[in-house]
């Protein structure tokens, strides 16, 4: 075996051996995946608000690069969605989709995709 596919098989393991407890920590990793999963399809892959679904809104997918919004916000904003904070309703809720620490995961994400711009 070449020392190249340790790190690979050490990761494939820790996923395995941790489902339980990947919900409770917040992750950089987790928050990307569900990033692409949820939200790529509006504010697009690189967060610049031109995902594929972006054109069929009235409101343009706020270019998330352009986002100074605190954590305490971002929290409210993806859990309630935008009508709950006076914006448009087309930002769905997420609360009832994934839970408060893959929310965290969520923001961890999209707040490198601003240093990224
Ligand atoms: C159906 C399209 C759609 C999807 C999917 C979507 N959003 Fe949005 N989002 C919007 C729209 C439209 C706005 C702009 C609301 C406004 O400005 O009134 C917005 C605004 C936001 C904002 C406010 C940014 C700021 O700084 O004020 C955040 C944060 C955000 N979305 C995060 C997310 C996250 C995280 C996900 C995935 C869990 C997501 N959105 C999924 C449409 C979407």
């Amino acid at each position: 075996m070449s020392t190249k596919s340790i790190p690979i098989l050490l990761v494939g393991c820790a996923c395995l051996a941790l489902p339980a407890l990947a919900d409770d920590k917040p992750s950089l990793d987790e928050g990307k995946k569900l990033y692409r999963v949820y939200c790529a399809s509006c504010h697009g892959k690189a967060g610049k608000g031109d995902g594929p679904g972006a054109g069929a809104l009235k409101t343009p997918p706020y270019n998330l690069t352009w986002s100074s919004a605190k954590d305490d916000y971002l929290r409210q904003i993806i859990a309630k969605g935008g009508a709950a904070m006076e914006r448009s309703p087309e930002m769905p809720p997420w609360a009832g989709a994934i839970t408060p620490a893959q929310i965290d995961s969520v923001i961890i994400y999209i707040k490198t995709l601003r240093a990224a711009q």
